[in-house]
């Protein structure tokens, strides 16, 4: 069904300060975009079908602007240590495994079910190294209906041999078989994926600059996460001044090249004018900040310098694939920060978590992440009569416990670019 009307509570961003609520107002997709949103609906729409879920709660589709799939399977355990130490322990021990195409085939699926079932309608993908295992969880996302950037993970140094590229030239030759091969997808695209710096040879980063070029591509990594790991980048590319030049210099940092970086959570003053001046978008990741100890991102910081900002689970340093979660997360540490750190940064509210979590991130896809008119029709809908209460709430106050009870239980319907994925019986 291409044209139709869905009628509820409906919430959505127009500006991190503006979230506007029509209640059991029209929300118009016409051909797979959002044709307005109504109190009541225009005449010319009267005879388009209509899913009546009067009283419910109706969001844009949520953006996990940073995930890492193969992560999934180890979510929750081994939170205990620090950044580097947490990617020799736990990570690449892991991801090492999705050489075996029957356990990447398994895992996969249990990722792919359960973001299927959230309301998460867009993700920033990282699989592993490995193009077999990456190819198929393009294919099981691809089948989800969920729209994604996914991307085969690129490393050649300071990791163990057997998730380092054998040597650049059959990096560069499997990254591009592995672009080609996901031109047959729809929904989900490549993005390149050189995991960070300090497991990226200089040579490595060459190569990928020259596929960026030829098939125009975005790309999504890591920065200034971590103290030793800005430490480290420093010893291992003596000729930049900051983090973020070590991607500029390939020209993989924004501007013609669409680009992500999680965290950026200890960035200083040049390398957040870079972001600003390139259009970097930022992945602010808070669970992931808090378990790894890495530090508490600037969002406020960001938000003033009118740097895009989304959201990320980042798993499996983040435990939970919810984004709602990860919207309380940065509004809790974001006061943290405020009490802790700097005064003069205030902390994020509901308005401008909601914001982050669908149009600031999906500002990565386009359109995406509103309902106003021409933004492409990703909607949920959320039935949150399970969760009992004496008092009568507003919409507004319903949505903001939604946000912070974050149970997947209660999302009864789900589209994406107009197509519905799920309905659950009523
Ligand atoms: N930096 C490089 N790789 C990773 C990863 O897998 N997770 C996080 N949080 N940071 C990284
Ligand atoms: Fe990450």
């Amino acid at each position: 069904m291409k044209n139709y009307v869905i009628k509820g509570n409906i919430c959505y961003s127009k500006t991190s300060n503006e979230l506007c609520i029509v209640e059991n107002g029209y929300a118009v997709c016409e051909n797979g975009i959002c044709a307005g949103v109504y109190k009541k609906l225009p005449e010319c729409y009267e005879t388009f079908p209509n899913y009546d879920y009067t009283d419910r709660i109706i969001i844009p589709g949520l953006v996990d602007l940073h995930v890492h799939a193969p992560q999934y399977s180890f979510r929750g355990l081994g939170m205990d240590l620090e950044l580097i130490e947490w990617l020799n322990t736990h990570t690449f021990v892991e991801e090492a495994k999705y050489s075996n195409i029957e356990y990447a085939d398994r895992s996969y699926d249990i990722f792919t079910e359960d973001l299927f079932n959230s309301a998460t309608t867009r993700a920033c993908i990282f699989g592993t190294v490995h193009v077999q295992a990456t190819h198929l969880l393009m294919k099981k996302i691809e089948n989800s209906g969920i729209k994604a950037y996914i991307g085969k993970v690129n490393m050649d140094r300071n990791s163990p041999k057997s998730l380092c590229e054998k040597n650049v030239e059959q990096a560069f030759y499997d990254t591009e078989k592995w672009i080609m091969e996901s031109q047959e997808f729809k929904s989900v695209k490549p993005i390149l994926t050189p995991r960070f710096i300090p497991t990226c040879s200089d040579e490595l980063m060459e190569k990928l600059s020259i596929l960026q070029k030829r098939y125009d591509l975005p790309m999504q990594s890591h920065l200034s996460e971590n103290l030793g790991e800005i430490q480290w980048v420093k010893e291992l590319c003596p000729n930049t001044s900051f983090y973020g030049e070590a991607y500029n210099k390939y020209h993989m940092f924004g501007n013609e090249c669409p680009t992500i970086m999680a965290h950026c959570i200890h960035s200083g003053e040049d390398e957040i004018n870079l972001i600003k001046k390139q259009n970097v978008f930022v992945a602010h990741c808070p669970e992931s900040n808090t378990n790894l100890s890495s530090g508490i991102a600037p969002i406020r910081t960001y938000l003033d310098h009118g740097i895009k900002v989304g959201l990320g689970s980042d798993i499996a340093a983040g435990s939970s694939l919810s984004i709602f979660k990860a919207m309380t997360m940065a509004i809790q540490c974001s006061k943290l920060r405020w009490r802790l750190v700097d005064k003069s940064l205030t902390a994020l509210n509901i308005s401008e978590v909601f914001y982050l979590a669908t149009k600031g991130g999906g500002e990565f896809f386009g359109k995406v992440g509103s309902f106003e008119k021409g933004y492409e029709f990703d909607a949920v809908v959320i039935d949150d009569i399970s969760i009992k209460c004496p008092q009568t709430l507003s919409v507004r106050e319903r949505l903001e416990r939604l946000i912070y009870l974050a149970e997947d239980k209660n999302i009864i319907a789900k589209f994406v670019n107009g197509r519905n994925l799920f309905e659950k019986v009523k």
